[in-house]
């Protein structure tokens, strides 16, 4: 009878947890953002934030959870509950890197988290003050050489994606130039306008509201084909730097042990969010696209994260590249 009656019990609480997983989501979503506000990662988690709040009925906050990098944030992510109410939004690159720059982050970027699917791929530029005294990439190259250790650059953080696109564009370039490390692009993209920092190797998705205000100068896209919503903007290779190409993507992940039918809302939602024209225009705007036929799916994601961790590791060791 005892035993009847804890197994119908036991049965009666599965049931309930299905059922909230069902229903999920019932309360707000967090959703981790590992670098300042007004920057690329996060501008992208807000497009797409508006829309999931909008088709689940439930708000996704972002909370910003810069710092290191962005490995700050990713440990936050991969350490709270995997019950679908944190998820992360993170540009693979500094995801998959962050673990060989900083032994003292704690996470595993593929098996501690779940892929639901990428939000935006945006080329790098190469991106300058807007009185710097270089017209194309050439004569850009050319002043680097002229003033080595002079010219300094912001990224996001020692391993964020525009550092090391930045440490490619130095190592391709032949030239000497110095980092400087921020908590975000947003903030780096503020000081690039000041004046106070002389480049960046900038995603569209950071950079176009300036390019477009007049307040910074796009020098070269680092991709093969010039962006569509740029045709002034010669690629690499046209500039005088074959082989310059670098591209960002900015994904969603939930936490590794998420139930189930939460995960499959998330990536039912994504592939929603794809087919939204106001928010495909949002992402285009932003001289960046939304994943088209073949990276649009979670095992896309995660198939280009395994792939990408490969790539990182290797180019880390092999450039010995640090995280300063
Ligand atoms: C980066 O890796 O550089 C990031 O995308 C920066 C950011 O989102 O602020």
């Amino acid at each position: 009878m005892v035993i009847r009656t804890v197994l119908a019990l036991a049965a009666t609480l599965a049931g309930l947890t299905a059922a909230r997983a069902q229903d999920y989501p019932t309360k707000p979503v967090t959703v981790v953002v590992p670098f300042a506000a007004g920057g690329p990662t996060d501008v992208a988690a807000r497009i797409y934030g508006e829309f999931f709040s909008r088709t689940l009925g439930q708000q996704f906050v972002i909370e910003n959870a810069a710092g290191a990098g962005g490995t700050t944030g990713a440990q936050r992510a991969a350490r709270a509950a995997p019950d679908g109410y944190t998820i992360f939004v993170h540009n693979v690159a500094p995801h998959v890197a962050g673990p060989a720059l900083y032994p003292s982050a704690q996470y595993d970027p593929v098996k501690n988290f779940e892929p639901i699917g990428t939000l935006a791929f945006a080329a790098h530029y190469i991106v300058v003050r807007k009185d710097l005294p270089a017209t194309n990439l050439k004569e850009f190259i050319e002043f680097a050489k002229a003033n080595p250790g002079k010219l300094n650059y912001g990224s996001a953080g020692g391993g964020s994606a525009t550092h090391l696109a930045c440490v490619l564009f130095g190592q391709q370039a032949g030239v000497n130039i110095v980092h400087v490390p921020y908590r975000g692009t947003g903030p780096a993209l503020n000081d690039l306008v000041a004046g106070t920092l002389d480049f960046m190797c900038d995603q569209g998705l950071n950079m176009m509201g300036q390019y477009q205000g007049g307040t910074v100068r796009a020098l070269a896209v680092a991709q093969a084909t010039r962006f569509p919503g740029l045709p002034n903007v010669p690629t690499s290779a046209e500039a005088g730097l074959p082989g310059f190409e670098v591209s960002a993507a900015t994904a969603m992940y939930a936490v590794a042990g998420t139930p189930k039918p939460a995960v499959a809302k998330l990536v039912e939602t994504m592939k929603a969010a794809y087919k939204d024209p106001a928010l495909r225009k949002r992402i285009e705007d932003l001289a960046s696209e939304v994943p088209g036929p073949g990276q649009d799916t979670p095992d896309a994601l995660g198939a280009f994260t395994v792939k990408e961790a490969a790539r990182w590791n290797d180019a880390i060791k092999k450039g010995n590249i640090k995280a300063q």
